[in-house]
């Protein structure tokens, strides 16, 4: 499978974590990321309670080269909702998904945050290789929370891994590097601007609405330090490197492993500014990338 370096996640998009939408700039996100040039979209069965695959399904119903990142593994009419990875689920889920999707293939079909016990579990490997096997996903794998859970995948034979991966958490992907190289897996790296904050656009105070995930995120206290982390690598912009996101975009697409980055837009503004400033290879010299280590290490940042 060849994918644009860029992807679009459709997370933000959805209204659940970021705070909402309006449906036409969903669409129109999806319509420009396609304008530009990228191949690969990422969602899941949860985002918007199925309505960001159902969104996809819609636009991208007559491009059947376009491929499709979905996720299951959570049992959304259990109250509260739960993670389960138990083949039955998931054979309901694909469907749905697929129907959704309005895909006779799903080009890859990752276990949505399955603990390391979950992946354990033979029958659910097993289910996955079988989906693949009898040519309904073209690829499966998992979307990690941590390089256990990512290990554990790779060792399973997963096609591909989805991770957070960024200036401010490098360490899961480095600590999983050689299962990479090794299985040859494909590496859709996630959450490249730490959700906005390495974006370098908030102010010390920044607050977040009720229902937006940030807000537990961060303590207001850790939030100051995170942005002094961030500060300290404001001497580095420059040249092509116009903005701190830039170089957040950069330092991720600079990583050899990494097949795609996962972009979370929530408008065509956002996604244009991200295109625009993702640059070219080697995207950052290995100057910048030497001082960039140094100043991390400095800065305290554990990454
Ligand atoms: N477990 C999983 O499988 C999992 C988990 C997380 C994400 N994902 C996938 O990865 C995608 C991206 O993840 P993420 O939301 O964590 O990504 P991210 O890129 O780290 O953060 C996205 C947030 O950054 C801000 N932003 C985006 N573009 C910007 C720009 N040009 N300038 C300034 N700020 C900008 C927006 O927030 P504001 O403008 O509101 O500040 C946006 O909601 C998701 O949509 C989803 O598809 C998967």
């Amino acid at each position: 499978m060849e994918v644009s370096e860029l992807s679009v996640g459709t997370w933000g998009l959805s209204g659940d974590a970021y705070g909402p939408v309006a449906d036409a700039e969903v669409d129109r996100v999806i319509e420009r990321a396609l304008s530009v040039g990228v191949n690969i979209f990422d969602t899941a069965d949860v985002y918007g309670r199925g309505d960001m695959e159902r969104r996809l399904g819609k636009a991208l119903e007559d491009r059947s080269w376009i491929h499709v990142v979905t996720k299951i593994g959570t049992d959304l009419e259990a109250s509260p909702p739960r993670k389960t990875f138990d083949p039955r689920h998931l054979f309901t889920a694909y469907e749905r998904s697929q129907e959704r999707l309005k895909r006779d293939v799903i080009d890859i079909l990752l276990l949505h945050n399955p603990s390391v016990q979950a992946l354990g579990k033979t029958e659910t490997v097993a289910f996955m290789k079988e989906l693949k096997e009898k040519g309904k996903i073209r690829a499966w794998g998992v979307s990690a929370g941590n390089a256990d859970q990512a290990r554990a995948a790779l060792r399973n034979g997963a096609d591909v891994i989805e991770l957070a991966y960024n200036l401010f958490m490098a360490t899961d992907l480095e600590e999983v590097t050689a299962d990479v190289i090794e299985s040859g897996a494909g590496v859709l790296a996630r959450s490249v601007l730490a959700h906005g904050l390495l974006a370098g656009q908030w102010s010390r105070d920044r607050d977040f609405y009720e229902g937006d995930h940030r807000l537990d995120r961060w303590t207001p206290a850790e939030l100051r330090t995170r942005l002094k982390q961030l500060d300290a690598l404001r001497p580095l912009l420059g040249g092509a490197v116009v903005s701190c996101r830039s170089l957040a975009l950069r330092f991720v697409l600079a990583n050899q492993q990494v097949s795609s980055a996962v972009l979370g837009p929530r408008s065509v503004g956002q996604l244009d500014q991200l295109v625009r400033e993702s640059g070219m290879p080697p995207y950052l010299r290995d100057t910048v990338m030497a001082d960039l280590t140094t100043r991390l290490k400095k800065a305290g940042v554990e990454s």
